[in-house]
C-alpha cells in the first residue's frame, strides 16, 4: 500500500513546459507566422489540459541558453517530463542537445510554426534527435496536444 502511494507520488511530478528566446513576444511577434495567442494564454491552456490529466505544470520562458539548460537539468529530478519549444536554439545549440541527452525523461518538442516549411536554416533540429515526438505547425494548439501526448507516455 505504502509502495503504491509512493509510486503514485512519483508519477505526479509536474510537467515542465520550457520556452526559448523571443517567445515572450508571442501575440505581437510576426503574428502571421506565430498567431495572436500570447504566451500567458498558452500557459493557461496548458495548465488546464494538464490538470485534466492530473498533472501540475511548471511553465517558463527565457531568452538565455544557459538558463534553459539549467532548467533541463532541474527537470531530471523535478519533472514527469518536458515539453520544449527551444525556439531559435533548436537549430543552433549543441549545448542544449547535450543537456537533453542527460534528461532521461519523456520529451516532446513543440513549434508553433512548421520549421520544415520555412527557411533552410530551420530545417535541422538538435532537439528532434532526442525527442520522443515532435508537434509543429499547429500554433498554440500544439502545446495542448503535447500535454496529451506526454501524459500518455508518463502514465504508460
Ligand atoms: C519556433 C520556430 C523557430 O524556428 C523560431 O526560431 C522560433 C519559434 C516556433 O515555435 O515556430 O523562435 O520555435
Amino acid at each position: 500500500m505504502v509502495e503504491k502511494a509512493q509510486s503514485k507520488q512519483q508519477a505526479s511530478l509536474p510537467i515542465y513546459v520550457l520556452n526559448g528566446p523571443t517567445l515572450n513576444l508571442l501575440g505581437e511577434r510576426e503574428p502571421e507566422i506565430y498567431g495572436r495567442t500570447t504566451l500567458g494564454q498558452i500557459s493557461e491552456m496548458v495548465a488546464a489540459q494538464a490538470k485534466s490529466h492530473g498533472f501540475e505544470t511548471v511553465f517558463r520562458q527565457t531568452n538565455h541558453e544557459g538558463e534553459l539548460i539549467d532548467w533541463i537539468q532541474e527537470a531530471r529530478k523535478s519533472a514527469s517530463g518536458v515539453i520544449l519549444n527551444a525556439a531559435a536554439f533548436t537549430h543552433t545549440s549543441v549545448a542544449l542537445y547535450d543537456a537533453l541527452k542527460s534528461l532521461d525523461k519523456p520529451l516532446i518538442e513543440v513549434h508553433l510554426s512548421n520549421p520544415a516549411a520555412r527557411e533552410p536554416f530551420r530545417h535541422h533540429s538538435y532537439v528532434s534527435r532526442v525527442a520522443n515526438g515532435v508537434i509543429c505547425g499547429l500554433g498554440a494548439q500544439g502545446y495542448v496536444l503535447a500535454v496529451d501526448a506526454l501524459s500518455k507516455i508518463v502514465k504508460g
